[in-house]
């Protein structure tokens, strides 16, 4: 495995085409390319980071430039964020809709649109990794570390989310994202890489973002409503908390670090700019507002016409063209479905078995049986019925994701954890295991398996107590 922290040949020539990286996703990709070295994205980062921050606006953030009063002002934020969440539960006593998943589909176009964030999800973190000796990071260490479930499968934010969506089979819905989507994730992994003299970018980047929002709260609530496992969101409501989560140790950190700064102005100033990365991109809020469930189930439709195409009888036609005639361009789909609507084969706003287009699919006698898994027939389900008549998920696919046993090793995994536990053993002093084991904890590794192997020895490391009750192998 390459966790190199030279450059390497093939390297320098990504170095200097700088410029070829044109969007969003292209830097997502370059940051978790596990064959770059870390010097080289500390080097992009730096790059990245200083073009973004220039252009950055900090108007409204000079609260911050007074810590002494920043406690109250989260303090003040947080009871204001309860109370709009009260006020929410009181509308929804009062029979009101919900507010922002209106059907499961929604929920899945949601859950789809965020994920190249939560697949980084505390990545903003690891350059703080990086300084473990001084103490004043510790609090940003354990952040991290806590955000990657001590090296645990099913506490680690990123393995929580991957498996989210690998059981409501929304990977490939998230893998087609606009890069547009990619922005938020993008500073992230940026800030997972910033020189030293950016840590105060991350601590107010931080500080922003271990807040508890109020767009948290309600989304884990509708999930729920929806019979869909709220867990990562549960969990972030919960560990994130002011009293003694991450919330309060980002307050923490941002303290300790001013009281150290040799020049305060100057790192209040970094501290402003951080707290406004979090801003830049889509927003959860945005993304739920511009949710088209429409516009997912064409997409269903879409996908599933590149092998349609080639199936269908020839004799069947539809306004003069065969079935399979319509599915051969993605560009007719619309159309297709309009005809069908017109047709009669699919009858919107009306329960399902309505439609003669569902019991072809859902029949187990149908002829399409079959075809559309579990999730795209929630999604048709949901264009077809419309919000009305919108239902909890089926217990088809249950509601509760089967946190079960951590997952059984490969042979390639069991290779690399050997070797990498036969390096570790041969580390005199505690400070060489801590500098081996790093680079395994980075953004793309740790979700791996010898990754979460190299997390709990780091965890148990730099945080002997805090991790002395679990069990290592
Ligand atoms: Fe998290
Ligand atoms: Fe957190």
């Amino acid at each position: 495995m390459f966790v190199s922290t030279k450059s390497s040949s093939s390297e320098s020539s990504i170095k200097n085409h700088n410029h070829q990286f044109k969007n969003f996703k292209d830097w997502v990709n370059f940051f978790q390319d596990q064959q770059i070295s870390t010097a080289v994205k500390t080097e992009q980062a730096e790059h990245y980071l200083s073009d973004l921050i220039q252009q950055v606006d900090v108007v409204g953030t000079e609260w911050l430039d007074q810590p002494a009063y920043v406690e109250q002002y989260f303090l003040e934020q947080h009871h204001q964020t309860c109370a709009l969440f009260q006020a929410y539960l009181e509308r929804r006593k009062q029979q009101q809709g919900r507010e922002y998943f209106p059907t499961v589909a929604h929920a899945f176009e949601f859950l789809a649109k965020v994920a190249p964030v939560k697949l980084v999800d505390g990545s903003w973190l690891y350059s703080s990794v990086q300084n473990w000796n001084r103490p004043e990071n510790k609090d940003l260490i354990y952040i991290y570390l806590e955000e990657l479930g001590m090296g645990h499968t099913r506490a680690n934010h990123v393995t929580m989310y991957q498996e989210l969506l690998n059981h409501y089979e929304l990977n490939s819905y998230a893998e087609q994202l606009d890069v547009s989507y990619y922005e938020q994730a993008a500073v992230q992994l940026a800030l997972a890489y910033a020189p030293p003299e950016y840590l105060p970018l991350v601590i107010g980047f931080n500080l922003g973002y271990e807040q508890l929002p109020l767009h948290l709260l309600i989304t884990n609530y509708e999930l729920a409503e929806l019979a869909i496992d709220p867990h990562y969101f549960n969990v972030h409501i919960t560990i994130d908390n002011a009293h003694n989560g991450h919330a309060h140790k980002s307050l923490q950190a941002y303290l300790d670090h001013y009281t150290l700064a040799e020049d305060p102005a100057q790192y209040l100033d970094l501290i402003k700019k951080g707290y406004v990365l979090n801003d830049i991109g889509k927003s959860s809020t945005e993304i739920i507002t511009q949710l088209n469930p429409e516009q997912l189930a064409l997409k269903v439709f879409q996908n599933k016409a590149l092998i349609g195409q080639y199936i269908h009888n020839q004799k069947c036609q539809f306004s003069g063209k065969t079935i399979n005639e319509w599915l051969s361009d993605p560009a007719q789909i619309a159309d297709f479905l309009k005809v069908m609507l017109e047709k009669g084969w699919i009858v919107k706003d009306a329960a399902v078995e309505q439609s003669r287009f569902w019991k072809i699919i859902d029949d187990p006698d149908g002829k399409m049986f079959g075809v559309f898994n579990a999730t795209e027939k929630q999604i048709i389900k949901d264009w077809i019925q419309g919000a009305t008549l919108a239902a909890r998920l089926s217990t088809r696919s249950k509601s509760q994701l089967n946190h079960q046993t951590e997952s059984v090793l490969n042979h390639i995994d069991q290779q690399q954890i050997h070797q990498l536990k036969n390096r570790l053993n041969r580390c005199a002093a505690a400070e060489q295991k801590i500098d081996l084991l790093i680079p395994y904890v980075a953004p793309h590794m740790h979700h791996q398996e010898v990754g979460l192997w190299a997390t709990r020895q780091l965890s148990q490391l730099l945080f002997p107590f805090q991790t002395q009750a679990m069990t290592y192998s």
